[in-house]
């Protein structure tokens, strides 16, 4: 018997074991036979096969914008996941503290916690992602003052104003770094007549996407020519680029204004001073910070570990129950009434 720490992202999970530190961080598919409907392959392996599968197998994204999509299939990776973690020993985990945004539904929790729960031995406690990430970053949202985090991940952006270790207010948009990827790659097929994959306009963007234009290079990307039906490469120039994202990311940029509007004037003053804490992998795209700061006239930083902080605040949790209890008691009502 152990504790667990999940961050079920949409997409990337990563799982934090009591006393070990992050033992899985892989990617959030998995790949069944579409006959048999035997699961492949799954995390970063499933993943890798996107877009490049026969079509006897199929690749499934259990996650979308943040929750669950596809139950069967959010259920199988989690017990083969928390299996690899057990080293294929029998293993029921305890306890388990699971990330989930900040403003999912009663229902959507649910279906989280009973993809975890199928044995039946495991308690399974919800946590807001911005709340873990502030944990796992060691901010200090206990005190009487404001706190600002923003998760950009793949799925979700989720804001929230923190003070008392509780949340104030919190807004959460369903739109991600994925949204991005897809903005561009509707732009290279409709304007520049060029099919672009998934994952390749994805690692593109990782390079030469930019929300602020802070670099004029012209990158080369690869696909399918639609004219002539054939594989080529051709040069993006960085305004394309940043012009085909900049409407998702203005949506960002209103959700979080929108957020600031509202925030009380002491925690407003708060915020002045401390600034604005990114997290969530979507932050790290190129010139995010410098266009929030731009467009708040706050101080805009990421936390140490954009990536893990979710599951960190979770690890911590666990590891601390007691000093944390507040935490999971701050929970929504319709959030809170489902985990104990
Ligand atoms: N350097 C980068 N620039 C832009 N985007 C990035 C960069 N690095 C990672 N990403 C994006 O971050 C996303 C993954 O981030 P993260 O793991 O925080 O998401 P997630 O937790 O799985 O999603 P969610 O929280 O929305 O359910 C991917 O969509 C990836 O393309
Ligand atoms: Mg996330």
């Amino acid at each position: 018997m152990s504790d667990i720490a999940i961050d079920l992202g949409t997409a990337n999970t990563l799982i934090h074991v009591k006393g070990k530190g992050i033992v899985f961080n892989e990617a959030t598919a998995i790949a069944y036979d579409e006959l048999t409907n035997a699961v492949i392959a799954f995390g970063n392996v499933a993943a890798e096969m996107i877009g490049r599968t026969p079509p006897s197998i199929r690749v499934v994204r259990p996650l979308s914008t943040g929750v669950v999509s596809d139950f069967a299939a959010a259920r199988n990776y989690l017990q083969l996941a928390i299996r690899q973690v057990a080293r294929y020993k029998r293993f029921s985990p305890h306890r388990i503290v699971i990330g989930v945004p900040s403003r999912i539904s009663g229902a959507e929790l649910k279906t989280f916690q009973d993809a975890l729960d199928s044995s039946k031995i495991a308690k399974v406690y919800a946590v807001q992602e911005p709340v873990a990430a502030a944990i796992g970053s060691d901010l200090d949202f206990a005190r009487p003052l404001g706190c600002l985090v923003i998760d950009v991940g793949a799925g979700t952006t989720d804001i929230a104003m923190m003070s008392l270790g509780r949340v104030v207010d919190s807004r959460s948009l369903r739109i991600g770094a994925e949204a991005l990827v897809a903005a561009f790659a509707n732009y290279m097929r409709n304007v520049r007549r060029m099919n672009v994959g998934d994952r390749t306009a994805e690692q593109f963007l990782h390079e030469y996407g930019q929300a602020k234009m802070l670099d004029k290079s012209t990158g080369y990307i690869n696909g399918v020519d639609m004219k002539t039906g054939l594989p080529a490469e051709i040069p993006v120039h960085a305004d394309e680029i940043f012009n085909s994202i900049k409407e998702p990311i203005s949506l960002i940029v209103a959700e979080l204004r929108l957020l600031l509007d509202s925030v009380p004037p002491d925690l407003a003053a708060d915020i002045l001073r401390e600034g604005i804490h990114l997290t969530g992998g979507g932050s790290l795209l190129k010139g995010l910070p410098e266009l929030l700061e731009e467009q708040t006239n706050l101080k805009c930083h990421h936390v140490s570990d954009p990536m893990q902080a979710v599951v960190f605040g979770c690890g911590k949790i666990l590891d601390n129950m007691e000093l944390f209890k507040f935490v999971l008691e701050a929970m929504p009502d319709e959030i809170r009434g489902t985990v104990s």
